[in-house]
């Protein structure tokens, strides 16, 4: 236990986590040079695409220190809001934490909120200064950041660089001397905390643990405390570039367990592991169930590929727990599902996934959060889409979530990134100075607020110089009212939306608006009407065409007039018929085009 020391990595989007990670790994010659490609440890195609990292992942590495054998293990985090109890499990599994800083950036903040999780579970923290190599690095005002925040010294900054690899070796000797050994009783029951878990398709799921308390061993009989499952360890090892079985393992050891799981729902991520025989009396800490809170309607193009769809979901289900679906039908849509993500990327990350790997053509509704509607009767029920929001006439209230979000931004941009959160119906908690030019902003806001465009737009007022995190903060009641849209006096239910009462108006109106845009002419007129309730609040009409399309083809030139027809048969596959009225598939997303 005293040659292991367990850390993680905490760094902003982009700041170079993964870079100086594979250079760590290769100086330990974890990663022989044939092996060696960029960001080893972004092992999912779409992750290295898109140079973010999706899911933790964790590697030990072996490291000769002044004749002393250490085993280092490096437990990856995710970099992105969405999967922020992710992180806060990786971290709760480590002794310290690497606090990478991009010279020329400066703070983000990601670093900040990640860094006082860390912080919070007692972690010793080395601050690194990142890509020193860069012309326009400022390791001076940077360091004063960062003295400011942690409340190190100048001396205890690592200068580094993940280009030239610059401070690696100091990196590792700091691991060594700073972050303590992990503690743990190796005669006590065991109890193991399951940070990660990734599914294999000819083993199954492989979960990743660290051990606080006891042993495992190869066919143990284990349970897993949150699922109450049962299992036994078909293999149990260390995470090396591969899979390295072991017999046993003690605390302090980061590994992993096979156990014939097959799906990734059964395996949570902060749950405990013990065993059946002499379990632990308590629970490692902080477990949550991780809950999806941004939701969109998914329907297939072709009504057809319904079931394709079914099986797709069902698949990516397997590896991703954090995705839920049910069946949902729309009379605008035909059938669909009705999805749950835990945030906006990992919404676009489904997408691309359903497109990428099964090749399926799907339209998504707009994004919305979960209500819970209180009801004249006493009731209280969770409203997933707004078209299933009940009528005005049996709700009492209705509660919202909202998001604590931390802003940081160059001074000058704090006006405009006020006025947007306020926009928003944000309430500023606080805002404080980091430096004379940049400040941190504090607002509670709705999460409705913020699906749609506020990432948009807070990158375009800012002129990129703002970064933003966020994390949960409970629901509060809200003067929401059901915006219905009328085509020829016909409800549009995938159109429908939950909208503060005092916005509805001018938002009908520019809803309107948009649609009389998206939806071409057609044979007769097309009444747009925004509704709430009974109460019609605008209006617009897009004309009929009085030309028939094929009335200019003179004569009798049939090929051409074929032609014509074709193309416009192409153009009706992206049509979906709403009573008389056909609706371009653009519409449906209309309300994230308002101006
Ligand atoms: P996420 O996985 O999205 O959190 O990003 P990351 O923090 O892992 O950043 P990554 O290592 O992918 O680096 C981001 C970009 O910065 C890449 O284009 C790297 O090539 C570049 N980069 C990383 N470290 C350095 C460095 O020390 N110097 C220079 N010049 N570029 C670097």
């Amino acid at each position: 236990m005293e040659n292991i020391r367990n850390f993680c990595i905490i760094a902003h989007i982009d700041h170079g986590k993964s870079t100086l990670a594979d250079r760590l790994l290769e100086f330990t010659k974890t990663v022989g040079e044939r092996d060696m490609h960029d960001q080893v440890l972004d092992s999912m195609d779409l992750e290295q695409e898109r140079g973010i990292t999706i899911k933790s992942h964790a590697i030990q590495m072996d490291y000769l220190h002044e004749g002393n054998a250490f085993k280092l293990n490096l437990i990856d985090t995710p970099g992105h809001v969405d999967f922020s109890y992710e992180v806060s499990r990786s971290i709760a599994a480590c002794e310290g934490a690497l606090l990478i800083i991009d010279a020329t950036q400066g703070i983000q903040a990601q670093t900040i909120s990640n860094l006082y999780l860390a912080i919070e579970h007692d972690l010793e923290i080395i601050p690194v200064l990142n890509k020193m190599d860069l012309p326009n690095a400022m390791p001076e005002a940077v360091e004063e950041q960062i003295i400011d925040l942690i409340g190190c010294d100048h001396e205890d900054i690592i200068h580094a660089s993940g280009k030239t690899g610059e401070g690696v070796e100091k990196i590792l000797e700091q691991i060594i001397h700073k972050i303590p050994a992990p503690k743990g009783d190796p005669e006590a029951p065991l109890q193991a905390l399951i940070f990660d878990s990734v599914f294999n398709s000819f083993r199954g799921i492989i979960a990743y643990f660290k051990i606080t308390n006891g042993q495992i061993r190869k066919k143990d009989l284990v349970k897993f405390v949150a699922t109450k499952k049962e299992y036994y360890a078909d293999e149990v090892g260390v995470l090396k570039l591969g899979l390295e079985p072991k017999d046993v393992l003690g605390p302090g050891d980061v590994g992993y367990i096979i156990s014939g799981i097959k799906t990734a729902k059964e395996v949570k991520v902060g749950d405990t592991i013990t065993h059946v025989k002499n379990p632990c009396e308590i629970a490692i800490d902080g477990f949550e169930e991780v809950k999806p809170m941004v939701f969109a309607g998914v329907y297939p193009i072709d009504a057809e590929d319904y079931e394709e769809l079914r099986y797709a979901m069902d698949k990516l289900q397997l590896n991703d727990a954090s995705l839920t679906f049910e069946p949902e039908s729309s009379a605008a849509l035909g059938f669909g599902f009705r999805c749950g993500f835990l945030g906006m990327l990992h919404m676009e990350i489904i997408q691309e996934r359903l497109d990428r790997e099964f090749d399926m053509n799907v339209i998504t509704t707009v994004p919305n959060v979960s209500y819970k509607a209180h009801l004249t009767d006493g009731s209280t029920i969770t409203v997933y889409n707004p078209s299933g929001m009940p009528a005005s006439t049996t709700i009492q209230e209705i509660d919202e979530p909202y998001i604590r979000a931390n802003i940081i931004t160059a001074s000058e941009f704090i006006g405009p990134v006020m006025n947007l959160c306020l926009d928003k119906r944000g309430e500023l908690i606080s805002q404080n100075y980091l430096t004379a030019e940049r400040a941190e902003l504090v607002f509670n806001i709705p999460l409705g607020e913020i699906v749609f465009d506020f990432y948009d737009k807070l990158k375009s007022i800012s002129k990129g110089y703002a970064s933003f995190d966020y994390h949960m903060n409970g629901y509060k009641p809200a003067k929401l009212v059901r915006l219905d849209i009328l085509l020829n006096g016909e409800m549009v239910d995938a159109l429908s939306t939950l909208i503060h009462f005092d916005n509805a108006t001018s938002f009908g109106r520019r809803m309107c608006e948009k649609l009389k845009e998206l939806i071409p002419r057609q044979q007769f007129d097309i009444a747009i009407q925004a509704a709430i309730g009974a109460k019609i609040i605008a209006r617009e009409t897009v004309k009929a065409v009085r030309k028939d399309v094929t009335a200019k083809c003179y004569g009798g030139d049939i090929t051409r007039k074929r032609k014509l027809l074709e193309k416009q048969k192409k153009g009706k596959k992206r049509m979906k018929q709403v009573g008389n009225v056909e609706v371009p598939q653009k519409a449906f997303l209309a309300v994230l085009k308002l101006d």
